[in-house]
């Protein structure tokens, strides 16, 4: 493991700001650098990055830290990884093995699992048994080499090859269940994927955590489903997860584009054709966690669903979903219910991909949407369609799109355009303000406050530190009293006191980093003077003064023996003494 001053070595070798940009966008504003915060759904940009003291905060979710901690979060590794990643990045040699902190990995065992069955699987498509499956996939269009990119391979007729396998190398079965490969019967243990094309599904880290097989022979799909998903574990989320996340996030960050599409098959097919930021739900609704991982890739989105009715309403909601993360994406609607596999068989690659490069606005599909089965020429018809489509428009945050949008609608219905625009003036347009709404209404009271700054300006200057050292003082709150010592004890041993480096000291405590990244980024004063310190101690020790104060009054009420209530008598009163000194001094 590496040493506390190595981590700070690698932490220092790079510049936060530098790093976070390669990730989103930032702006200067000030000494900070502000964006729009990558991890809680938002469009406002409250993501803060200080190059002074190297760390981030977001003002509304209240993430924070340096950037090791951005690395991890964002990519979603662990923080050797992360550390790695930097290193890496400017060129420092470390010897980090990435693969012994599997100890600490609750999952390990599901994880080695789905690794022996893709290694398994795909070797079985490559033998003899694999000859029909290998066929199937070419007729399909697909080549070797996607086969091989994709890890596509094949699980067998035989009913217990995999248990067998896992069995040998003393998987608990336990493990072996819950990964969803194997089932008990009444005869044992057995493999539930027979004779089916296997699609490994990878997390958005790239391992796999789950798979989704096929059927290929010809089977008849009323009777057996057509694909089979492993089940739900802590690693595998559909609702959190996108298939092929990992393969497409450089390309999408460098044409600033994603496609999502609903199915695994026709992801393969487009990458296929040499379309390759593409990203695809797994059969299963298009959550905010989706919109928010989509959201890390690229500003422009193409929703690219099959082009039939329940495409045509999954396109709406998903829509939805990534306009509610301030992303009006765009859409492209094939013809015939074609999916995006099934139009390039039919229509060839070169169509398809002129129509990716011409997708319509979202605003306009919903226009064509809304107006299905409906008949501009009857008056309820056009009364339902204009009320929806304002509503609609009252969500809508572009000014400009708004009032297209409202001349198009008075075109088609014939209404007065200033009509329109009273009517959707009157829904108080809504925005993207969720997070707004979160502003802190509980008043923090004397002692936190305290805390607070004196831990400020304990991270400010060691002078402060040797002064909290020395009063001893008892911090009545314990995540602050946890954190003072953690700043005195860095101090101890390093002789200085940075924001970013003490951070590292709490790893795996999110609560501590976003506490510390609070009090870091307080609005206070850079000057201030040893008695203002002082303040800060004293009311911290009143704390305490008040609660011996309390309980004594208790004991005393309590107590019969006279003796005992005298000397009682005598400690508070000397407390009392010393309380009102406190005050006066003040
Ligand atoms: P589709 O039925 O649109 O399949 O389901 P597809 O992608 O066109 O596949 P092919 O072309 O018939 O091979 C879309 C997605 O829904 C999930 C899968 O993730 C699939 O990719 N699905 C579908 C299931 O999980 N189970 C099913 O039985 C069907
Ligand atoms: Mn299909």
């Amino acid at each position: 493991m590496l040493t506390d001053e190595q981590i700070n070595n690698i932490r220092s070798s790079v510049n936060i700001v530098d790093i976070i940009s390669d990730y989103i966008p930032l702006t200067k504003r000030g000494k900070n650098y502000f964006g729009i915060c990558p991890f809680h759904p938002d469009g406002d940009p409250s993501f803060c990055v200080s190059e002074q003291k190297q760390i981030y905060t977001c003002f509304s979710c209240k993430a924070s830290g340096n950037v090791i901690h951005f690395v991890m979060n964002y990519e979603n590794i662990s923080f050797k990884e992360a550390l790695k990643n930097i290193a890496d990045k400017s060129g420092i040699n470390v010897d980090i093995n990435i693969s012994t902190n599997k100890v600490n990995n609750k999952n390990s065992e599901l994880y080695d699992i789905y690794d022996i069955a893709t290694k398994f699987y795909q070797n079985n498509i490559n033998t003899v048994s694999g000859k029909k499956a290998k066929e199937y996939l070419y007729e399909r269009g697909f080549t070797d080499n996607v086969i091989k990119d994709f890890m596509i391979g094949l699980s067998l007729t035989n009913h217990d090859l995999l248990t067998k396998m896992l069995v040998n190398k003393h998987f608990s079965n336990d493990d072996m269940i819950k990964s969803g490969l194997v089932v008990k019967n009444n005869y044992g243990y057995a493999d539930i994927y027979n004779n089916r094309i296997m699609f490994p599904i990878w997390d958005i880290t790239g391992k796999v955590v789950g798979f989704s097989g096929r059927i290929f022979n010809g089977e008849d799909t009323s009777q057996y489903s057509k694909y089979i998903n492993t089940r739900e574990t802590p690693i595998f989320k559909k609702g959190e997860l996108l298939y092929n996340y990992h393969r497409a996030k450089n390309s999408c960050r460098k044409k600033n584009m994603v496609i999502i599409m609903e199915g695994q098959l026709d992801l393969i097919r487009t990458c296929s054709i040499g379309v390759d930021n593409v990203i695809a739900t797994m059969g299963t609704a298009f959550t905010k966690e989706h919109a928010t991982l989509v959201k890390r890739l690229a500003k422009e989105v193409i929703i690219c669903f099959d082009g039939d009715g329940a495409g045509e309403k999954a396109t709406i909601a998903c829509g939805n979903e990534l306009v509610n993360l301030g992303i009006t994406p765009k859409v492209v609607r094939l013809e015939d219910n074609l999916d995006p596999d099934e139009y390039i068989k039919k229509y060839g690659k070169d169509k398809f991909i002129s129509k990716l490069d011409n997708p319509i606005n979202f605003m306009d599909f919903k226009l064509s949407f809304y107006k299905n089965g409906k008949d501009l020429n009857n008056n309820n018809d056009v009364a339902q369609y204009v009320n929806t489509i304002i509503d609609e428009l009252a969500k809508v945050d572009d000014e400009v799109l708004r009032e297209l949008t409202l001349k198009k609608l008075s075109v088609e219905t014939d209404l007065d355009i200033d009509f329109l625009r009273n009517n959707l003036n009157k829904k108080n347009i809504k925005v993207n303000n969720n997070f707004k709404g979160e502003i802190k209404t509980i008043k923090e009271d004397k002692y936190e406050l305290a805390a607070k700054h004196l831990i400020y300006y304990m991270l400010k200057d060691k002078k402060v530190i040797k002064e909290y050292n020395s009063s001893k003082v008892y911090i009545p709150i314990e995540k602050y009293r946890i954190l003072a010592k953690e700043i005195d004890c860095f101090y101890v041993n390093n002789g200085f006191v940075n924001i970013a480096d003490l951070m590292n000291s709490f790893i795996n405590d999110e609560n501590m980093i976003k506490l510390i990244g609070e009090i870091g980024t307080l609005d206070l004063k850079d000057n201030y003077d040893m008695s203002q310190i002082n303040d800060y101690i004293n009311v911290l020790k009143q704390y305490s003064v008040n609660n011996e104060v309390l309980s004594l009054e208790k004991k005393l009420k309590m107590t019969v023996d006279r003796g005992e209530k005298l000397v009682l008598a005598q400690k508070l009163f000397e407390l009392k003494k010393g309380q009102d000194s406190v005050k006066k001094e003040r």
